[in-house]
């Protein structure tokens, strides 16, 4: 798919067999983040969290050269300090939307994901890059910092330490060191790129009980920055929605039968 998809003017949104592929459409900018951009992000995210028949999210960008280069330094350039500081808050607000998402989110990592970009793949459950992929917070050689979310999500992902160090010194990796950091998930094999990767991972998960995924998502981000015995609390929050489900019910009859399990989300 090429062009954006309306009511998106900046994006696409395609839906096959409930795993829908968002893909940012503005590969003449390297798919930066305009105002329009983000805010159809926001949005699109929104719709899908309620979307019913869809069950995973893969989220790429247009083009071989670019997921995302970040912030558009160019409609930047014309901004007044203000204009910039409502803009952080549109970013919080679109990508606390992927955040918020109850269905599994991968980002596809072709080319670079630089800046804003990588941040708006930190906001993302999974990451699978392309082994020729870049991935790096070059913010603070601009002198600024991330701002994105950047600086909360990636010490949550590999620890303080190194994202110090990749912040400081605006460290970027190809796509073997990003995988061997941690700061992507899986990076694409031979024969595949990033979106067929992240599409064959959607798959997988789209055959999954719904509610359990949503469950398991909101322990884990609700719990990470909980002491552990409240964490523990949460834990068994989230385990009660999948306890009263039909889906887990189907498991267990499943199992007994020898078949395959075809969870409903309910
Ligand atoms: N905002 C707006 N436009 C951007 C952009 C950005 N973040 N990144 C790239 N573009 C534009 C370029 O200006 C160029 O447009 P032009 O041909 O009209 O001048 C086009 O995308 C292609 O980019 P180009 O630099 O020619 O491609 P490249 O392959 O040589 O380099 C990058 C690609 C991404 C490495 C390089 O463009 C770059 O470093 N961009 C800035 C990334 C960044 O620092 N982002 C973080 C911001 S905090």
């Amino acid at each position: 798919m090429n062009a954006p998809t309306p009511p998106y003017t900046a994006l696409s949104l395609e839906v096959r067999d409930a795993v829908a592929v968002v893909t940012l459409q503005r590969p003449e900018r390297m798919n930066a983040l305009s105002k329009v951009l983000l805010e159809e992000l926001g949005e699109v995210f929104r719709a899908l969290a309620s979307d019913r028949a869809v069950r995973a999210v893969v989220l790429a960008g247009a083009g071989e050269k670019a997921f995302c280069a970040g912030a558009d330094l160019k409609e930047r350039k014309g901004m007044t300090e203000d204009d910039v500081r409502g803009l952080l808050g549109l970013y919080r607000a679109s990508f606390g939307a992927i955040d918020a998402c109850p269905k599994p989110v991968i980002a596809a990592i072709q080319g670079v994901a630089l800046g804003g970009g990588f941040e708006l793949a930190l906001a993302c459950d999974l990451r699978v890059a392309s082994p020729t992929a870049e991935v790096g917070l070059p913010e603070t050689s601009l002198a600024i910092i991330p701002g994105a979310g950047g600086t909360q999500r990636l010490p949550r992902l590999v620890g303080v330490g190194r994202a110090k160090e990749m912040i400081l010194l605006a460290q970027r990796f190809k796509g073997p060191d990003a995988l061997a950091k941690g700061l992507v998930t899986a990076l694409a094999g031979d024969g595949e790129t990033a979106l067929t990767a992240a599409l064959a991972l959607a798959t997988r998960l789209a055959a999954g009980a719904p509610i359990a995924l949503a469950a398991a998502l909101e322990a884990v981000d609700g719990g990470a920055d909980l002491p552990i015995e409240q964490g523990f609390l949460h834990e068994a929050r989230c385990y009660e929605k999948t306890l009263v489900s039909a889906d887990r019910r189907e498991a267990l009859a499943a199992f007994a039968e020898g078949r395959k399990p075809v969870y409903r989300g309910e």
